[in-house]
C-alpha cells in the first residue's frame, strides 16, 4: 500500500472531522491510530492496513449520521474508490470500521483479522482511562445528561438499537461500557495498556461517590 495513500487520508480525516464532534476530534483520531500502530507493531499486524483503517475509522459516526450504522464504511469506502486504493484494501477497512464502535454490553463485535482486533483495541483503550473519564463527560454534558443520578440504575444493553436510545446519566455509561471494556480486549499488549487506565477510572468511581455521599469529610475532634 502506497505511503501516499495513507498521507492523502490524513488530510482528508482531518478536513471532515473539522473542530470534530464530541469525542471524534481530529485527536482522537490521531491517539487511536498511534495507539494502533504501537499495538500492531507489537503483535505482528499488517501496520499499513492498521493505520489506514484507523484512521478512517470515525470518520462518519452512526450517532451524528441520523443512526446510520453503515456511513463510516460507507463515507471509507468512497473515499478510497475516489483514491484507486484495491478492492481488497476498500473492502478490508469497510470490514474493520463497521465492527469496530461499541454497540452494547450484550452485543458480539469482534473483528475477524488481528488488524480489526489491533484497530478496535485502540479505539477502546481511547475510551478509558483519564482520557475515557473527560470524553464521557464531555459527552454527557453535550447531550445535556446528569452527571449522577442514584435514582436511575444502569442498565446491560442486548441489541444496539437499546443502546443507541439510552439516554441515561453519565455515571451509568461507566457500568453500560467504560468498565467492561478491558475484558473485551483482544491483544496482549492492549491489556497491559489498560491495566492502570482501568484502575484510574475505578479510583475516579470511588472519590466521586464518596464526594456526593459526604464521606471525604472528617470532623476534627477533640
Ligand atoms: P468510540 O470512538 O470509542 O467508538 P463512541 O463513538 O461510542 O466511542 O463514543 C465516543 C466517546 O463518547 C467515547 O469516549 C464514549 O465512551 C463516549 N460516549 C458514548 N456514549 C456515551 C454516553 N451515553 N454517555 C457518556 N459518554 C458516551
Ligand atoms: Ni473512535
Amino acid at each position: 500500500m502506497p505511503r501516499a495513500l495513507i498521507e492523502r487520508t490524513e488530510a482528508f480525516v482531518r478536513e471532515q472531522l473539522g473542530a470534530g464532534d464530541v469525542g471524534h476530534d481530529w485527536y482522537h483520531v490521531d491517539r487511536v491510530r498511534r495507539t494502533a500502530v504501537m499495538i500492531g507493531a507489537a503483535e505482528g499486524a499488517d501496520l499499513a492496513m492498521v493505520e489506514l483503517a484507523a484512521l478512517l475509522h470515525d470518520v462518519a459516526d452512526w450517532k451524528f449520521h441520523g443512526g446510520d450504522e453503515f456511513a463510516g464504511s460507507r463515507v471509507a469506502s468512497e473515499w478510497l474508490q475516489s483514491q484507486d486504493a484495491s478492492p481488497s484494501v476498500i473492502e478490508q477497512v469497510a470490514q474493520i470500521i463497521d465492527l469496530v464502535s461499541f454497540k452494547g454490553a450484550g452485543v458480539e463485535t469482534r473483528p475477524a483479522t488481528l488488524e480489526g482486533q489491533v484497530v478496535q483495541d485502540a479505539d477502546r483503550l481511547d475510551a478509558i482511562g483519564a482520557i475515557g473519564v473527560a470524553r464521557a463527560f464531555a459527552y454527557g454534558g453535550h447531550k445535556g445528561r446528569l452527571l449522577y443520578d442514584p435514582l436511575t440504575p444502569p442498565t446491560p444493553h442486548d441489541s444496539f438499537a437499546a443502546y443507541k436510545s439510552s439516554s441515561g446519566p453519565t455515571i451509568n455509561h461507566f457500568y453500560e461500557k467504560l468498565l467492561l471494556l478491558k475484558d473485551r480486549l483482544h491483544t496482549a499488549t492492549a491489556r497491559q495498556i489498560a491495566t492502570s487506565r482501568h484502575r484510574y477510572m475505578e479510583e475516579f468511581l470511588a472519590q466521586f461517590y464518596r464526594e456526593w455521599n459526604g464521606e471525604d469529610y472528617r470532623p476534627v475532634c477533640g
